[in-house]
């Protein structure tokens, strides 16, 4: 069976270190797997990555762009993927909007669901892999970024609303996510994601 896993955490949270680990995972269990992103995943929806993490906007039109670039990524990508058979493993999705948007920069969730429900239907992820990190390591880990994006210019405020608001989403959909405390080593992180693949 195809399965769409997501991965989420803050921005330093360390989700992109494990991506090939869990690629790797997945392979060994015999399944072909495809790993793309958001904002991205698609031609037009890494033009709008670029205006997104680089020009100033309000956040409305902020939370619109991602899903803009969402639903090209579902259709071109992510569902084409999953009906040959292919597993889809993408870094970010929409929780990353409600954490963000939302969480982040206070856009109404009931105006995110609203989106969420034009663009996805009932269409969700079946393992959402949430990296968590306290945030005064994650800042620390991003102040050492060379040129940080719109995003991780931001203050440990910010962040600290974003990683409450991934841990609500994770309280709310329990059979969906799986919580990674990312304080650990990379080797201990990987023994986890080693059992959680294991169980699909
Ligand atoms: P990345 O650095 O993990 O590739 O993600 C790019 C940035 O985009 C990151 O700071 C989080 C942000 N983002 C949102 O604010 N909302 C979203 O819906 C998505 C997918 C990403």
């Amino acid at each position: 069976m195809s399965i769409f896993i997501t991965m989420e955490g803050v921005d330093g949270a360390g989700k992109s270190t494990h991506i090939p680990t869990i690629a790797n995972l997945l392979r060994q269990q015999g399944r072909e797997v495809l790993i793309t992103r958001e904002p991205g995943g698609t031609p037009l929806g890494e033009q709008l990555r670029e205006l997104l993490l680089h020009e100033a906007m309000h956040p409305e039109t902020e939370t619109m762009l991602m899903f803009a670039a969402r639903r090209e990524h579902i259709e071109q990508v992510i569902k084409p993927a999953l009906a040959r058979g292919v597993t889809v493993l993408s870094d970010r999705f929409t929780d990353a909007t409600f954490a963000y948007q939302s969480g982040g920069r206070g856009v109404s969730p009931e105006k995110i669901r609203q989106l969420e429900t034009w663009v996805q239907g009932d269409f969700q992820p079946h393992l959402t892999l949430l990296f968590d990190l306290p945030v005064e390591i994650s800042t620390e880990r991003l102040a050492g970024a060379r040129s940080p994006d719109r995003f991780e210019r931001e203050g440990t405020d910010f962040f600290d609303r974003i990683r409450n608001a991934y841990l609500q989403r994770a309280e709310a959909f329990p059979e969906r996510f799986r919580i990674i405390d990312s304080s650990r080593t990379i080797e201990e992180i990987s023994r986890e994601l080693s059992e959680i693949i294991s169980t699909l």
